[in-house]
């Protein structure tokens, strides 16, 4: 079931984002060279903490960590470690949420920390223009899967590969709500889209093929040819206009 937020319930999603938003921020003035990915996580909960949030991520089905750390060929869900430290070169992706007042915000960005190829870079933007040509089509009235063939037709225009065993969700008062949200062409067109849906609309991006598989840890997703990988995440509210994009950088 697809619940659709009150003004009341909205207030809180919009806070909720707010906070995350000012995190990721700060997440990524904090990345360099030399750190741990467990150096990100434990800056990152404590920034949680200290914006009024609880960490969503952590004990999520088991999940160890508040923020999920993964780099360069590592799609998702990589798990924070002091022996994994972050070198000039690598991109890492950031994938974070809290619980404000019960209810729940989730975003990702790629960051390239140093000395990055330019086909590394330009993944890198790809997968965020996909979501902003998916969100093109995310208007009440519209079909959820209108959004899904918006974020296809834009990465297989530059030939990326699109990973299909993850998708984008509903959010709200829990992490993971309905719908199901693929980032790949459908033909059906889903259900219909509707002013109070929240949606977490999160493109997973690889510069090789579209295929994953999961590592022995139980968590991290890698891709299967090597090739790197890039994610971006928003968590989105569906309005009768534009869609308002919830977890954006405020200016400071
Ligand atoms: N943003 C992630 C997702 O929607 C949440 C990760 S759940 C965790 O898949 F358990 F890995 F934290
Ligand atoms: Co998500």
């Amino acid at each position: 079931m697809i619940t659709i937020k009150s003004e009341e319930e909205i207030a809180l999603m919009r806070e909720s984002c707010r906070r995350l938003a000012i995190l990721h921020k700060e997440l990524a003035e904090f990345l360099r060279p030399g750190i741990s990915t467990l150096d990100v996580d434990t800056f990152g909960e404590s920034l949680i903490r200290k914006l009024g949030g609880i960490p969503n991520f952590k004990n999520y089905h088991g999940y160890p960590a508040s923020i999920c750390v993964s780099l360069n060929d590592e799609v998702v869900h990589g798990i924070p470690r002091a022996d994994r430290i972050i070198k000039d070169g690598d991109i890492v992706s950031l994938d974070c949420g809290l619980i404000y007042k019960g209810y729940h915000s989730d975003a990702a960005r790629t960051h390239a920390v140093g000395d990055v190829s330019p086909e590394v870079r330009e993944l890198i933007a790809a997968t965020e223009k996909s979501f902003w040509d998916g969100i093109k089509m995310a208007k009440a009235g519209n079909h959820l899967y209108d959004i899904s063939n918006g974020i296809a037709e834009s990465l297989l225009e530059g030939g990326y590969g699109i990973v299909r065993d993850l998708t984008g969700h509903g959010i709200g008062t829990s992490l993971h709500e309905d719908p199901s949200i693929p980032n790949f062409e459908m033909s059906r067109r889903g259900p219909k889209l509707k002013a109070g849906m929240t949606l977490a609309i999160e493109p997973m991006v690889n510069l090789g093929g579209d295929d994953v598989e999961f590592l022995d840890d139980d968590w991290t997703v890698v891709t299967a040819d090597g090739s790197w990988s890039a994610h971006y995440e928003n968590t989105v509210l569906i309005t009768d206009g534009e869609p308002e994009v919830l977890t954006l950088e405020v200016e400071s």
